[in-house]
């Protein structure tokens, strides 16, 4: 096996392990007094990583204070305060528990007019580049072996834009929206090229229903029609596996 994979007992044990990662970033940034810029994903996968970091907020007293965060992906169209947006999401999940400011966080507008789309998308870009870029961005795997909304056809060079949702995807979201016709068809995400320029990068994955795109995404040639396997020309990457997400490998 590769030695930047890590394969842990189960979720609980990984999630703790990555909690603990990210909050030696933001210590060790606090120390420098600097910020750490963290991008950040939705989805199930990460939802445990998120709830060691509030424990650890509650307490052991972590701050998030000098923490700068840009989420990967929004649905398209949505409204911020939908139930079902990435933006409530973050906000159950992880803002609303800490000590973030909330102007340090960032997730693509799902309700802008498509005329402000572009130049949204090029401000997203901006803002992070701004901060230096992203130290580290958390991922998880779609079944399409998407990262981020990044679907298969999607290049290395691609940037955050307007995207079309695959419609395995679209299938995977069923049970969340309540039936097919009201899951979005798109979304806005950071592209390939984004994410591949974040210094460090920790891909999760939990279960035997991700065992086959994680082979494909880990062992599998890299190529754009699954575009996790991008991630294998990435210097600093880890893949963070249980038993049932690596039993392919
Ligand atoms: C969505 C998100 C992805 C996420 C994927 C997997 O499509 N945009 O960022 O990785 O779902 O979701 P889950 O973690 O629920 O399996």
């Amino acid at each position: 096996m590769r030695n930047n994979v890590k394969v842990y007992s189960n979720p609980d044990v990984g999630s703790l392990e990555v909690a603990n990662h990210i909050a030696s970033i933001i210590r060790d940034k606090q120390q420098k007094g600097e910020q750490a810029i963290l991008g950040l994903a939705t989805g199930r996968t990460p939802v445990d990583v998120y709830k060691e970091l509030v424990n650890m907020h509650k307490n052991e007293g972590l701050s998030f204070k000098n923490v700068v965060t840009f989420n990967l992906d929004e649905y398209f169209p949505i409204h911020a305060e939908h139930e079902l947006s990435y933006s409530t999401f973050m906000k159950i999940n992880l803002f609303d528990h800490v000590d973030i400011l909330p102007e340090n966080t960032h997730i693509p507008q799902g309700n802008l007019s498509f005329s402000e789309i572009e130049s949204f998308c090029n401000e997203y870009e901006q803002k992070i580049h701004q901060f230096g870029g992203l130290d580290f961005q958390l991922l998880g795997i779609g079944r399409t072996g998407h990262i981020g909304f990044n679907e298969p056809g999607s290049t290395t060079n691609c940037k955050t834009r307007l995207v079309t949702l695959n419609e395995i995807t679209r299938e995977d979201a069923i049970n969340d929206f309540n039936g097919l016709a009201n899951v979005p068809t798109q979304a806005i995400t950071m592209g390939v090229h984004t994410i591949m320029k974040a210094k460090e990068i920790m891909l999760l994955a939990w279960t035997d229903r991700k065992a086959e795109i994680i082979k494909k995404v880990i062992d599998g040639e890299v190529n754009a029609e699954i575009p996790g396997t991008f991630l294998q020309n990435h210097p600093n990457v880890t893949f963070v596996l249980d038993h049932g997400s690596s039993s392919a490998l």
